[in-house]
């Protein structure tokens, strides 16, 4: 068989555990893999190599992606989804695999099913939103690199008696802000599934404050929203998905909570450095999983199939169920986290 991959979307670490995994299981069983650069656009331009087992030696640990992401959109183009067909057979492919979110998997839902290509997904994203999966791999590093960005805020926010706002991202779910909230101690988490109410933050920092804790740390997810709705952007140019660039929620936050409570505050914007570097180990290991995962439902013929992590096994489920909705934030988890609030 031969066998395409790409990765589509924002990078995310466990990639490469993913890559690896995949070229490992296929070449040790007589099969080919081709890489497929940045994403579907690799595809619509048959930008391919071959990965043999010297491509991906040394990968387990790499963060990022070794062939390239985008957030190309082939439907944005009317003649895309054709051409990706057209060059999927002139490639000789005979199955792909697709590693990606809700965009990446969400295309290859629609090339399974209106083009009938033999496509099998793999759950990636930071965020966590991806239905039909308990984790995304890449969620446990972005959690502890926030984890670790708190406990540093303490010692000096601790030092100089500060509120310290800090921006997580999370477009549409909080729970890079909830799971690195609660890990960090922060003070306060706010997350897109509940609007600011910004009185009632004050008023938790104020009690923080009257029993003796001079500093606080507010965690804010890029994507929470005051009560009005307004998202935050950085930029109102959409991508190719109709996406935003969120950011900016946090130093309006800071600006109001200095005004208001009249504490030394600042902002950190922890951004990309929670998708960079390496994978945690249970990222490259749920990555490895999921890898050998999605090699054994091509060689099951189970395409339009996406793998989902399940309590602790390995599962298989439709890319339609891990497409059709976001997933967002458990609320029985945050309600723990508030718990220690204040
Ligand atoms: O989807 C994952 C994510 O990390 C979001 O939380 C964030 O809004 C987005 O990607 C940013 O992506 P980029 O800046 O790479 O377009």
């Amino acid at each position: 068989m031969k066998i395409g991959i790409l990765t589509g979307g924002g990078d995310c670490p466990g990639l490469n555990p993913v890559i690896r995994a995949v070229v490992r299981q296929a070449i040790n069983n007589g099969d080919n893999v081709v890489g497929i650069r940045y994403g579907w656009k690799g595809l619509l331009n048959k930008e391919v190599e071959e990965l043999t087992l010297q491509k991906i030696s040394g990968i387990l640990p790499r963060g990022g992606t070794i062939l390239g992401t985008s957030r190309t959109n082939p439907y944005k183009d009317e003649n895309g989804p054709s051409n990706i067909e057209k060059n999927f057979k002139e490639l000789g492919l005979d199955a792909l695999v697709a590693i990606g979110g809700e965009d990446t998997l969400g295309v290859a839902n629609k090339l399974y099913k209106e083009r009938k290509l033999n496509v099998v997904g793999v759950p990636k994203t930071i965020d966590n939103d991806l239905s039909a999966t308990d984790f995304t791999f890449g969620f446990d590093t972005a959690v502890n690199i926030v984890t670790e960005c708190l406990d540093r805020l303490h010692t000096t926010a601790e030092s100089h008696n500060r509120i310290m706002v800090v921006e997580v991202m999370g477009r549409h779910a909080g729970w890079i802000a909830t799971y690195g909230g609660m890990a960090g101690g922060a003070d306060y988490i706010l997350v897109p599934e509940i609007p600011i109410d910004i009185e009632e933050v004050i008023e938790s920092i104020r009690k923080r404050h009257k029993r003796g804790k001079n500093f606080s740390i507010i965690v804010v997810a890029e994507g929470a929203t005051f009560k009005d709705d307004t998202y935050y952007v950085q930029e109102k140019e959409l991508d190719e998905f109709g996406h935003i660039k969120l950011g900016g929620i946090g130093n309006a936050l800071g600006e109001i909570l200095k005004n208001k409570l009249k504490y030394d505050v600042r902002v950190t914007v922890l951004g990309h450095i929670q998708r960079g570097g390496s994978p945690t180990a249970f990222d490259r290991v749920l990555g490895t999983r999921f890898g050998v995962k999605a090699y054994d439902l091509i060689k099951k013929s189970k395409f339009g199939c996406m793998c989902a992590l399940s309590g602790n096994k390995i599962i298989e489920v439709p890319l339609d169920e891990a497409v059709k909705e976001l997933k967002t934030v458990d609320m029985e988890i945050y309600n723990i986290s508030k718990l220690f609030f204040g």
